[in-house]
């Protein structure tokens, strides 16, 4: 089935770089790390919202991407990013897929972003933990990886409900999205502890919804960086001192050659 998502956010800069550098670190993760789960503490902090520019900062790099809504409890991906598909027929998802009421062929969804395809969540069921962990869920496992670089899987708060312990063992990462200042540390330990128990290895941590205040941490490493980065190469109006008597070292009237 298409999909055209007709609302999608376009990204400012600081956004697409916090992507692009999730999208680096996750390929370093090695060549094996294909199936990835994201979770978290609570609900709202922040899973779908990253998944989602994470999948498409990834499909637009030229891979091929399959995003998976496995939250059957809370699906907003369709509504959020009102999602229509082209015949006008409505959306089927895994919920549809994993009782058997559609093949996977069905709930497979081309997206109007180049490389990225999306499973959304479908109805909300009674039994969703049951349902992620019947045969169907590894058949489409098995499927994803055969026909997709990457598969990131948006997985309920592992704090709030169990889902995500049986959707864990079969992937081959998971990342902890942790809402910054929202839980304590020993609470988010003893869900990393939970994330530990299902085998399925803890990839890392995306601190989300970082308040980036006028000269905060964030703010000033930034800054600094930038600053260097951009006037000292790119903008010419660096020039490199050689020396006490170096000419060509004379920076005052700005511009470079
Ligand atoms: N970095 C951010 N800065 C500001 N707002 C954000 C950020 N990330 C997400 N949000 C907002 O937070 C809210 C919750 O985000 P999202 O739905 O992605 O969370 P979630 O973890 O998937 O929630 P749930 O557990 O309910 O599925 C949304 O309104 C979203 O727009
Ligand atoms: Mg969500």
């Amino acid at each position: 089935m298409k999909v055209e998502l007709e609302k999608l956010e376009k990204l400012g800069y600081g956004k697409k770089e916090a992507f692009n550098s999730l999208r680096t670190n996750l390929s370093f993760c090695g060549p094996d790390i294909k199936v990835i789960t994201f979770t978290s503490c609570t609900p709202d902090e922040g899973k779908s919202s990253i998944v989602m520019d994470l999948g498409r900062a990834i499909a637009e790099d030229g891979k091929r991407v399959l995003l998976v809504d496995a939250d059957l409890r809370k699906s907003v991906l369709v509504g959020r990013h009102q999602a229509k598909s082209d015949q006008g027929a409505s959306i089927k998802g895994l919920s549809h897929y994993l009782s058997g009421q559609s093949k996977l062929s069905e709930v497979l969804c081309e997206t109007n972003v180049d490389n990225l395809d999306i499973i959304f969540a479908g109805r909300t069921t009674p039994n969703p933990t049951e349902l992620l962990g019947n045969r169907y869920f590894d058949e489409m496992i098995m499927y994803a990886r055969e026909n997709y670089d990457i598969v990131l899987i948006d997985s309920p708060p592992l704090g709030s409900v169990i889902d995500t312990a049986v959707i864990a063992p079969k992937c081959d990462g998971a990342v902890l999205v942790v809402e910054a200042n929202k839980c304590s540390y020993r609470f988010i330990q003893d869900i990393k502890k939970q994330l530990e128990l299902t085998e399925c290895r803890i990839l890392g941590v995306v601190l989300n919804k970082v308040k980036v205040e006028r000269g905060g941490y964030y703010n000033r490493y930034y800054k600094r960086y930038y600053r260097s980065y951009y006037r000292g190469y790119y903008s010419g109006y660096y020039k490199p001192y050689y020396g006490k008597d170096d000419k060509s070292s004379d920076n005052s009237k700005g511009k470079s050659k």
